[in-house]
């Protein structure tokens, strides 16, 4: 039986990806920095910094498959930690391509999906599409990808660079600085307001985590032309759009507008073909997930409403 290890196990995706992997015939790892309280049974933890060459050794060393799923960095918070980004991320992850490279495993990387396209004025956005980063979270994952292109030029089994989109779904939290469905659905629950910056025009390519995670294991056994792919559905949807959707769930919801931010991008939709070209899937409606995720939210509102 494979052996996958998922570093940054306890995260939004990790933790997701590896409860679908326990549903697999392969032995599942999580690590991360801390044994989370709410453990799932068949699943090995593992406590350890990334950033220790030893343990990040000893972990990996026995594996077939790595998810490499940690980032200190969001893109909200990439302009004060970038730094730390580049000494840190950037650095260890080389160090993680070199073990992966010279031990022949596999890998999957997580890299990001808008930030590293920029803004482009053709959507949907292909994996050939020229990258403009446009903040040091998408600079980061570029720098990484071109490192990764780079090691793939010498082994045979490619490291696989996945460009996610916008994931929603159960495990995300809008706090740490991303989820526009998260926050919306959340503060729809707990009777607060929902805060749209600008006129709620904004697009994004919303993917179920069901999806994502699902896809990222197909792609930890691709091995074909391709290194990287968009992890999207290729269809955009307006806040907008989310707000009407949820409006049918929540017919009081409160919305309050603000000024809008210059960090967003106004639209970004990812073109999944090539990935679909190689995966007969069908993706999750976005209404469906919506509805799959409120039901969750209103089960869990303990958990987050204040
Ligand atoms: N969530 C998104 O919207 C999104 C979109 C596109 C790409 N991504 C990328 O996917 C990956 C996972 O995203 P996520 O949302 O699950 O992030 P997350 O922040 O929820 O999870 C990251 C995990 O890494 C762990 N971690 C951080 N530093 C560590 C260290 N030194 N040693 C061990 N573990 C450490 C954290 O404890 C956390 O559990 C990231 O690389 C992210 O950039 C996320």
């Amino acid at each position: 039986m494979k052996k996958v290890i998922i570093l940054g196990g306890n995260g939004f995706i990790g933790k997701r990806l590896a409860s679908y992997l326990l549903k697999q015939d392969v032995s599942v790892y999580s690590f991360d920095l801390t044994i989370p309280s709410d453990k799932e049974n068949g699943i090995n933890y593992i406590e350890g910094n990334f950033f220790d060459d030893d343990t990040l050794m000893n972990a990996v060393e026995d594996k077939d498959i790595v998810f490499h799923c940690v980032c200190t960095i969001n893109p909200g918070n990439s302009w004060e930690k970038y730094m730390q980004a580049y000494n840190l991320d950037f650095i260890q992850t080389v160090k993680l391509c070199k073990i992966v490279s010279e031990t022949n495993k596999k890998m999957v990387f997580l890299s990001s999906g808008g930030t590293v396209y920029g803004k482009k004025d053709i959507q949907p956005i292909e994996e050939n599409s020229t990258t403009y980063p446009i903040n040091h979270y998408g600079a980061l994952k570029i720098c990484i990808e071109n490192v990764i292109h780079s090691f793939n030029e010498r082994i045979n089994d490619k490291i696989i660079i996945a460009r996610i989109s916008n994931p929603y779904g159960p495990g995300q939290d809008y706090t740490k600085g991303v989820g526009f469905i998260d926050a919306a659905i959340k503060n729809a629950i707990s009777g607060k307001d929902i805060v749209v910056f600008g006129d709620g025009s904004v697009i994004r390519d919303y993917i179920y985590i069901d999806d994502v995670v699902k896809l990222l294991y197909f792609l930890s056994s691709y091995n074909g032309e391709y290194d990287t792919f968009n992890v999207s559905t290729g269809i955009g949807t307006s806040q907008i759009e989310i707000l009407q959707m949820l409006q049918t769930h929540f017919p009081d919801m409160k919305i309050k507008y603000e000024k809008e931010r210059d960090v967003d991008l106004k639209k970004t939709i990812l073109s999944n073909k090539r990935l679909m070209d190689c995966y007969d899937y069908k993706m999750i409606d976005i209404k469906d997930g919506i509805f799959k995720y409120v039901e969750y939210l209103k089960e869990k509102k303990d958990e987050y409403a204040t």
